[in-house]
């Protein structure tokens, strides 16, 4: 179902701040059940009610990666790090790696549901997030979100502040890694399908992320290949061979020196990257995006920490036993993933399927890479058509609400 209005008027999105603004009267506060300390907001867009707050989310791996590394108390040790990590031959990645180890724990994920005005959906989105973001990538502005053109489409969406990003836990930096996250990630589709979110049973759960949060998507289609409904990977291809050029490019930055009033305090092994210009270079492609939206994200970028950036490649790889729908979307200039060029040496979404999903119908499978866009795609102009995209794809598969 596609709405052919805007819900609310444009004064309650003047609001827009840290939320949407307040519910404007007539609409029914939504049950709050399953959330701490739980706000009702709109989304930034104005489309979508939400309800804010903790979720605490137990979660065990076994395949945790043990790191023989030291976390570096100052700049100059922290820049070295990277560059041996980028040097070919250094072998810095073997040096660091001993073995697995098991990681647990019961952590405080904030997290946002979001749904139209007067329904409770079917189906709902988990919204995993990349690195140098929080949940807020997911409707960052009016126009820019992704939650408003969901739930136009009749879903509900979940989004979440990952591990060590925006209000959620931020553990010791070595202990936040990909499978830990995964397992958090798959946690919480099993919550939104047993009724633990306002007590309302999800019956389908499609997986989106972005980036990091597409590794973490991926992995849970290989390792539990009936968790999801459909799962739409963005700013995401097989091809890493731009990572070292990303990783140089963010100048990483210990995050309490960087943006002492947002960061103080933490580990110096959470990380930001070094400035607006670190920020362009990693997430966007001019003329594509609006300056202003660059300024916010510089202004609201997310931590990383080491754990994180060692383990990105520990648990993304074939889903042979996945056979759900699959979306690989990009900005076509994604740097990481594309270095610039998505189209070179071949359509890089497209490559996805023969590598990650060889047993997976062609019907099945979509890919789209969105024009004058780098790899923080939902901050670019032309976001909204590749959400349309998307909330097509799920329609077309089926998966309409
Ligand atoms: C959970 O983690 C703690 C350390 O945080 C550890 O002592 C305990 O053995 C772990 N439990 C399991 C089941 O691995
Ligand atoms: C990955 O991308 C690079 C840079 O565009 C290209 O040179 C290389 O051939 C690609 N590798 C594969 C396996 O497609
Ligand atoms: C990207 O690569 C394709 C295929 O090689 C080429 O036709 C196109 O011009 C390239 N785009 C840019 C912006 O360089």
């Amino acid at each position: 179902m596609r709405a052919s209005t805007v819900l609310f008027a444009a004064s309650s999105l003047a609001v827009a701040s840290a939320t949407g603004g307040l519910l404007p009267a007539g609409v029914k506060t939504p049950n709050t059940n399953g959330f701490k300390d739980p706000i009702v907001h709109l989304s930034k867009g104005g489309r979508a009610v939400c309800v804010s707050g903790y979720i605490p989310v137990e979660a065990f791996t076994d395949k945790g990666l043990k790191f023989n590394f030291e976390v570096p108390e100052t700049q100059i040790g922290l820049t070295e790090t990277f560059l041996e990590y980028v040097t070919p031959g250094s072998g810095f990645m073997d040096k660091i790696t001993d073995g697995m180890m098991s990681i647990n724990g019961t952590y405080q994920m904030y997290s946002t549901l979001c749904t139209p005005a007067h329904s409770m959906p079917k189906g709902v989105q988990l919204l995993t997030h990349g690195v140098g973001f929080d949940s807020s990538y997911w409707d960052f502005a009016p126009g820019y979100s992704y939650v408003d053109v969901a739930v136009e489409y009749g879903y509900a969406t979940f989004s979440y502040d990952r591990l060590a990003t925006g209000k959620s836990d931020k553990p010791a930096p070595l202990m936040v890694q990909t499978p830990i996250e995964l397992e958090i990630a798959n946690n919480l589709v099993k919550m939104l399908r047993s009724g633990k979110m306002c007590d309302h049973r999800f019956d389908k759960v499609v997986g989106a992320g972005h980036s990091y949060g597409s590794l973490l998507t991926q992995g849970i289609t290989a390792k539990y290949p009936m968790s999801l409904d459909a799962a739409i990977l963005t700013g995401f291809s097989v091809n890493t061979s731009a990572i070292q050029t990303f990783i140089t490019g963010l100048n990483l930055a210990i995050a309490a020196q960087n943006q002492p009033d947002r960061f103080h305090g933490l580990d110096p092994g959470y990380l930001v990257s070094n400035s607006v210009i670190s920020n362009q270079i990693g997430f966007f492609k001019a003329p594509g995006f609006d300056p202003k939206i660059l300024t916010a994200a510089e202004a609201t970028k997310g931590p990383v920490t080491y754990g994180q950036l060692f383990s990105q490649s520990a648990v993304s790889g074939p889903a042979i036993n996945y056979v759900s729908p699959v979306a690989v979307v990009d900005g076509e200039s994604d740097l990481p993933f594309c270095y610039g060029n998505c189209s070179t040496p071949m359509d890089l979404a497209n490559a996805v399927r023969p590598a990650l999903y060889p047993m997976l119908a062609g019907s099945k499978f979509g890919h789209y890479l969105a024009p004058v866009a780098g790899h923080g795609l939902n901050l670019h102009y032309s976001a909204v058509t590749a959400y349309h995209y998307i909330q097509d794809f799920l329609k077309d598969q089926g998966l309409g609400m």
